[in-house]
């Protein structure tokens, strides 16, 4: 008997629920054939919320989060919040939401798929074979390190912002790190920039002793703007890149470049209890409310929650095929470049949602 798991769902901003929409299409197609699995719960967050409630994350939003075993998370923001005070504004829902969860580490997978592999920023031989996954912490670091804000001194204002880890929030998320290297090609780069910071040099000091307890795991540093140069240098020599928060982020926009584009990726926050799923990309405005976004990076997102979260791993391989395959077949949205005539965002999910039921069909007729 399949269990029923509750999932919040934040469709958020700008092409966030038309791209959150079709992962909850696929997540339906395969309830018809596994049976009843999912009871979904929607949710504000973002500037959707604050037109709505005056608050970016609502307690009625944290308290349906806090109720699921897993969220599934579209997009936050846009132009209209952008002069808001800084506590104001869409982005700070998710932040803030990553804290109440405790979802201190974000994994960023980056794999080129072969026939997508000419559409990449770079040349396809360069990118074909590219396999690593960003393990980024999410909880700390400058993103909220104290002090912060915007201060008057000797006439002028000064912008402030610090970065502090402390030795336990290192300790986490290498762990995570080193472990889901075991699952992989038992390869650690630890990105840091310790030749000018303290907080890395502590973070580095703290990575190397949690590598000893995994020998069979190779530990490699490097600073984070000679990993930015190797990254489009030689892609396929990464396996899982841990790092902070902030050059985190910049890197898994920079290696999702690697694939073409960014509509393609999902990503997982994950903490002791609860855990998180949304694309890597943004809310899109200019192009949202028309049908033309890209639902895999949110489909792919489904899948790792079928995967880390639910344990519904036929499923979760099921997706991930299914939107191999379909892109195989030549099907593109409007943002990847080589159709005149490309698809919908509808369309496309449609196509990945039945070839997933196929899949599954075969897998289960195979067991029987
Ligand atoms: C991301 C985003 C967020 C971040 C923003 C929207 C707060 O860029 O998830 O990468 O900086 O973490
Ligand atoms: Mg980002």
């Amino acid at each position: 008997m399949q269990s029923l798991y509750r999932i919040a769902v934040l469709a958020g901003d700008g092409i966030g629920p038309e791209v959150t929409a079709e992962a909850v299409k696929v997540l339906k197609a395969i309830e018809e054939i596994v049976g009843p699995s999912f009871r979904f719960q929607s949710g504000l967050i973002g500037g959707c919320a604050l037109d709505q409630t005056a608050s970016p994350l609502p307690a009625e939003t944290i308290s349906i989060c806090g109720n699921s075993h897993a969220v599934l998370l579209g997009a936050v923001g846009g132009p209209q919040w952008d002069s808001k005070r800084p506590e104001l504004r869409p982005e700070q829902g998710l932040l803030q939401l990553r804290q109440r969860l405790g979802l201190y580490v974000n994994l960023r997978p980056v794999r080129v798929i072969d026939s997508l592999a000419g559409i990449s920023a770079l040349k396809a031989d360069r990118v074909r074979g590219t396999d690593l996954v960003i393990v980024r912490e999410l909880m700390g670091g400058i993103y909220f390190g104290n002090p912060r804000g915007i201060f008057a001194k000797d006439g002028e204002r000064m912008g402030v912002n610090t970065e502090i880890y402390r030795e336990h929030e290192v300790e986490r998320v290498a762990h995570r790190a080193f472990q889901l290297a075991r699952l992989r090609r038992r390869k650690v780069t630890s990105v840091d920039k310790a030749n000018v910071l303290e907080s890395s040099r502590l973070w580095r000091e703290v990575v190397t002793r949690i590598g000893r307890s995994y020998p069979d795991v190779e530990l490699r540093h490097l600073y984070v703007d000679n990993c930015a140069m190797q990254l489009i240098d030689k892609p396929t020599s990464f396996d899982v890149v841990l790092t902070n928060n902030m050059f985190g982020d910049i890197l898994s926009d920079e290696a999702a470049m690697l694939t073409g584009s960014i509509g393609l990726l999902p990503s997982a926050s994950l903490g002791e209890h609860s855990a998180l799923y949304e694309p890597i990309h943004g809310s899109a405005p200019d192009i949202a409310g028309r049908n033309r976004a890209n639902p895999i990076a949110s489909m792919a997102s489904a899948a790792l929650m079928l995967r880390y979260s639910l344990r519904m791993e036929t499923a979760a391989a099921a997706i991930e095929a299914a939107i191999e395959r379909v892109l195989k077949r030549g099907v593109r949205t409007a943002e990847l470049p080589g159709k005149k005539r490309p698809t919908t965002t509808t369309r496309m999910g449609d196509l990945i949602a039945e070839v997933t039921q196929k899949i599954l069909k075969s897998a289960h007729s195979r067991r029987r």
